[in-house]
């Protein structure tokens, strides 16, 4: 257990500086969340969402899994969404990506890794629509990235398309919904141009960030 030690240290000093630098930060956070973004991403240890992005606790609320993906029947990632938008009432909602995800690196080789299989499955009937793109690309690391990048577009139509964010838009709620990509050699965030911020535009958002994507990467 000795390796474990350093974290309830860290831990101690963490407590002990953010009370000295603001007194009431822990009083004020037990009684209230309320943030204003919701972001699904991937489970990788090197994409953590608050560091990357400046927030502070309490300022993000977080989903993470492997190869940010969004299923509609998993009702672990719905419920967080349900409480993300019903409840706390978050105005963005972000699925971000990142390239090097090894998630869509097993998809696109269609490696077998056993149960994840099913789950990366998602990925490679993103990875089966967009065949003509991916094959004509010069490399597999071009593939690799661009398959991140469609990744996260289409997990982007998957969230829109949840009865939580139309029931959200119905009743005239404010959430847009966001797709991001985040690079591992550089720490940068890339905005993706696919957010989409009612029911009428879905479609055509969508459809104008896979064409702008397709013409980035040399497609028709
Ligand atoms: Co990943």
């Amino acid at each position: 257990m000795d390796h474990l030690k350093p974290l309830f240290e860290n831990n101690e000093r963490w407590a002990a500086d953010t009370a000295r630098a603001d007194p009431t930060f822990f009083a004020r956070l037990s009684h209230l969340q309320s943030p204003q973004y919701l972001w699904i991403g991937c489970s990788d240890s090197r994409v953590p969402a608050n560091q990357i992005t400046g927030l502070q606790p309490g300022e993000v609320f977080v989903h993470r899994n492997v190869a940010n993906v969004v299923v509609h029947t998993d009702f672990n990632c719905l419920s967080v969404m349900q409480y993300a938008v019903e409840v706390l009432r978050t105005r963005h909602l972000i699925v971000c990506g990142h390239y090097g995800c090894g998630g869509v690196r097993a998809a696109l080789a269609g490696q077998q890794l056993g149960l994840i299989d099913n789950w990366l499955r998602h990925i490679q009937d993103v990875r089966d629509r967009h065949a003509e793109l991916l094959a004509a690309l010069p490399d597999d690391q071009a593939r690799w990235d661009c398959l991140c990048e469609l990744n996260v577009i289409a997990q982007v139509r998957n969230v829109v398309n949840t009865t939580i964010v139309r029931d959200a838009w119905s009743r005239g709620q404010e959430l847009v919904v966001h797709g991001w990509i985040y690079g591992l050699k550089d720490g940068r965030l890339k905005d993706l141009d696919v957010a989409i911020a009612g029911a009428q535009e879905k479609d055509a958002v969508h459809g104008a960030a896979t064409a702008a994507l397709h013409r980035r990467w040399g497609g028709s």
